[in-house]
């Protein structure tokens, strides 16, 4: 059984600790919290004895776990995963795994120092079926562009309007659209298509310095790949990959449930069902691969990660969205 200990008690950690232990190679032992009180109160939630930590330092010293999931802001991801790694901890990270690309560099040095920790983005939408069914369709059929789009009015922006600075809408925490929703389009274009030759993006900005929407474009030899991100407009749209006359429409390239194939014959439904918990496939992915101590499977996914940080970063920076960690 892996020992789970958790950063982050929001509704995320929760619904990630249910998927963990529902694959049955987890077990929650250890949560961290600013404030002892609030990691008390997040730990009641479950039956079995838990470690409370208020202190970063003495939560990663501890021996009472084997895994970490953190699910902090974003700008303080890659320093926890750092930590953790030099503790010996292997490292569940949610997206953004990376507020920037270069944050790799001190990561390979830990993980070139540490060979046994396997560190994973927990980028759900990547280990669920209906993901892996629209690569197997694309790899044989002959792509000629794709329009994708993953933009959700954001429960916090209300907050923003109202004058105050919530983490997913600052650069202090490497906030906005790309960087929260993007993502998830930026894995499924690279997950799908491979890298692309050149990527820009025009990005709609919010005082507070971040991206409220944007759009990306990615140029591939053959074909091009447009994607629309936002947290500041709610969107009913659905994605679309096109095969010349032939489309394959996604209901949500991040969660998807419908997959409808349609040619002038006709309309095909391809996609198979969805785990209830959309966390439950990646969970079983990192639990499966721990436990076998896969490091060749992990390997590949932190290549794609990589790809996916890589091309994000130049796209934003081109862009001049900047966040105070960056290095250039
Ligand atoms: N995979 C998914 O489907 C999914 C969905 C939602 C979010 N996420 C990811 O999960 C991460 C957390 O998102 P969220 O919306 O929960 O973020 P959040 O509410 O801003 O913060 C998450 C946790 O971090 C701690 N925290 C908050 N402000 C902090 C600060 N100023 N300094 C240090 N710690 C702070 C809090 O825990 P304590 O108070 O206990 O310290 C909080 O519960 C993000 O990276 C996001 O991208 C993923």
């Amino acid at each position: 059984m892996l020992r789970l200990g958790i950063i982050g008690t929001n509704w995320i950690t929760k619904q990630f600790i249910d998927a963990a232990q529902g694959t049955g190679r987890f077990e929650l032992t250890a949560v961290y919290s600013r404030r002892l009180a609030k990691a008390q109160e997040f730990a009641a939630q479950y039956e079995q004895e838990v470690g409370l930590f208020d202190d970063l330092h003495a939560f990663f010293s501890s021996p009472d776990f084997d895994v970490v999931y953190i699910a902090s802001p974003n700008s303080l991801h890659a320093q926890q995963t750092l930590a953790a790694v030099n503790a010996g901890k292997h490292v569940i990270v949610e997206k953004p795994m990376v507020a920037n690309v270069a944050d790799f560099d001190a990561l390979d040095a830990a993980m070139a120092a540490h060979p046994d920790v396997f560190v994973f983005e927990a980028a759900r939408h990547i280990y669920e079926d209906n993901f892996h069914r629209v690569r197997q369709f694309v790899d044989s059929h002959e792509v000629t562009g794709a329009t994708l789009v993953y933009m959700k009015y954001s429960s916090r922006y209300d907050a923003y309007l109202a004058g105050k600075e919530p983490n997913v809408f600052t650069t202090k925490f490497a906030g906005g659209a790309m960087m929260d929703l993007g993502v998830y389009l930026v894995y499924a274009a690279i997950g799908w298509f491979g890298v692309p030759t050149h990527a820009t993006y025009l990005p709609t900005m919010l005082q507070s310095g971040v991206d409220g929407t944007g759009v990306m474009h990615l140029s591939y030899p053959d074909f091009d790949v447009n994607m629309i991100c936002g947290k500041t407009t709610q969107s009913y749209l659905p994605s679309e990959i096109y095969f010349g006359k032939d489309t394959l429409r996604l209901d949500a390239p991040e969660s998807i449930t419908q997959m409808d194939f349609t040619t002038p014959e006709g309309t095909a439904q391809l996609a198979g069902p969805q785990e209830d918990n959309p966390m439950a496939p990646e969970a079983a992915f990192f639990g499966d691969t721990i436990t076998s101590g896969d490091h060749a499977a992990a390997a590949r996914q932190l290549q794609l990660a990589r790809q996916v940080h890589q091309v994000m970063t130049d796209m934003r920076l081109a862009a001049g969205v900047k966040f105070p960690g960056d290095k250039q």
